[in-house]
């Protein structure tokens, strides 16, 4: 046996030297079948996997989540039964930055939870608010392009990024949220994490519910300034991954207090607002919250690569008693996460320890790049088979996880509900939720962030889009805009918004 201490090849023999490759005498050529110096650098060469697409930089930990409430009548998901202790992976992201960009950009972030569960693993791919840009799955891609960067100069632009929102008043709600102290949490311990999509709950009598997850941070909320922010971009740009991995290396671990909001069924159906639009939130005095449980962070990833880069989250990772709802944006969802996992991590990304479920998995997938597992020789490769292979639970197939639709393939904004708009909930978010100092803050940061706006009439759309979420808002931005940035010539009166 070899002594530990020596290096060896892949294959595990002893290698000679880590200093010198082997040449044609000290001062000669190299020589091509030194293979180990060709296996270090090929090795090397394949270290990465690509990015993911968005929510690039991130970093997690590992946990679990206690349910102390009683939700049986709701669901009857095992991790949802009171006392049920299930282990976890959070991971939390920026989402339009890349790897190595700072941490305090102002962005979302993304609130991703991996429960292992007794039933199979159960993702939860969340952000920290409850809403999203946009209503549609196929919007997504020009979204993402439009926070990215240019193709020519590869340069962020503020530009595109408001000719986007502008052209899609949808995303109003999102922005305020964005533009707000959201966009800047002071770490993510300190910050809330949401579902934000409709999900629905099964209870074991087969009766289904619509609900929206909400995980309030017990840490308390905290925010940096957009000049706290800035700042710390430039000294530290692992600024909240340090921040996670250090408080859990000093033993404090963080927790959130899981609850939920509940609609019966039928609700659905007249509900004041669209219950399945992704930039809504049902009002707390309509579905006020129901206490689940507590989730808590405590030990650190002990390598970044195999468990936090090549971890997949994927919103059609369900387990009985939760299903989907009918949002256009889940269901788009459920197929683009693990065709990027297939993507960028590989058809077995399933296998890998972070992504492997604790239950057992009975699947008649087979082989494919870096398959290491396999059935014994005696199972079945197909299904049905008389020789005793895993077959379906026939008695799910009755479990109502659907929901009633019917009609003709079209392409078609949803059926509006008496109060759907735009701006209308943005616009009470502004004027009821925020604070004065919160609002002051909006109003600072949004008029920052429209100063790099170069094209004046695009910067009169901005204008209309904010008098449109709120017209005193709207007012107080274009007063802050700095009036040495291009475009800046563009008054009030020019949109056309009441100064007086
Ligand atoms: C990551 C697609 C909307 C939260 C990703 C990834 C893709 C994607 C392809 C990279 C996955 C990977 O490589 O592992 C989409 C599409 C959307 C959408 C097509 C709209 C139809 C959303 C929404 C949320 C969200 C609405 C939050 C409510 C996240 C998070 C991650 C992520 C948190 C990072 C997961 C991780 O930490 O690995 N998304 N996304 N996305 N997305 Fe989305």
């Amino acid at each position: 046996m070899s002594d530990s201490s020596y290096t060896t090849t892949n294959s595990g023999a002893p290698v000679a030297s880590d200093q010198h490759s082997m040449s044609v005498g000290r001062d000669g050529a190299i020589a091509l079948h030194d293979h180990y110096l060709v296996e270090k650098l090929a090795q090397f060469n394949r270290e990465r996997v690509p990015e993911r697409v968005v929510h690039a930089k991130g970093g997690g930990a590992f946990g679990s989540f206690t349910t102390t409430g009683d939700v049986s009548q709701f669901t009857s998901a095992s991790l949802f039964q009171k006392g049920a202790t299930t282990d976890l992976l959070v991971r939390f992201s920026t989402v339009a930055g890349e790897q190595g960009s700072p941490d305090t950009w102002r962005d979302p972030r993304g609130f991703a939870i991996k429960f292992y569960t007794d039933e199979g693993n159960y993702d939860l791919v969340g952000n920290n608010t409850p809403v999203f840009f946009i209503r549609d799955g196929i919007k997504f891609p020009d979204f993402i392009r439009s926070q990215k960067r240019l193709p020519g100069t590869h340069l962020r632009d503020h530009d595109m990024q408001w000719d986007f929102w502008t052209l899609q008043p949808e995303s109003a709600h999102q922005v305020t949220w964005l533009m707000g102290d959201r966009g800047l949490p002071a770490s993510w311990r300190h910050m809330d994490g949401f579902g934000s999509h409709t999900y629905q709950w099964i209870n074991a009598a087969g009766e289904r519910f619509w609900v929206k997850y909400h995980f309030k941070t017990d840490q308390g909320n905290e925010i940096l300034t957009q000049a706290q922010a800035d700042q710390i971009a430039g000294e530290d740009a692992d600024f909240h991954i340090r921040d996670l991995s250090t408080a859990i290396g000093r033993g404090e671990h963080p927790t959130w207090t899981l609850s939920v909001q509940v609609m019966p069924y039928a609700d659905a159906a007249d509900y004041r607002f669209n219950p399945f639009d992704l930039t809504k939130v049902w009002p707390h005095a309509d579905y006020p919250l129901i206490e689940v449980g507590t989730m808590r962070l405590d030990r650190n990833p002990e390598n970044y690569f195999a468990q936090i880069e090549q971890a997949a989250f994927a919103p059609s990772n369900f387990v009985p008693g939760i299903a989907a709802s009918p949002d256009k944006m889940l269901l788009a969802r459920i197929f683009s996460y693990a065709d990027a996992h297939r993507y960028r991590v590989g058809t077995n990304h399933a296998q890998l320890p972070v992504n492997a479920p604790k239950a057992p998995v009975h699947t008649y997938s087979k082989d494919g790049a870096m398959r290491y597992d396999f059935n014994s020789s005696a199972t079945p490769v197909y299904a049905p088979n008389s020789f005793g292979g895993p077959h379906a639970d026939a008695a799910r197939a009755g479990e109502g996880y659907g929901w009633e639709s019917d009609g003709e393939l079209v392409r078609a904004a949803a059926t509006l509900h008496r109060d759907d708009d735009d701006f209308g909930q943005a616009g009470t978010l502004v004027r009821d939720v925020l604070d004065d100092a919160a609002r002051d803050r909006l109003v600072s940061n949004i008029a920052g962030h429209v100063s790099k706006v170069t094209i004046p009439s695009l910067r009169q759309r901005v204008l209309e889009y904010w008098h449109n979420v709120d017209a005193t808002l709207s007012l107080r931005v274009a007063a802050e805009l700095d009036p040495s940035a291009p475009g800046a010539d563009v008054s009030a009166e020019q949109v056309g918004i009441p100064t007086a």
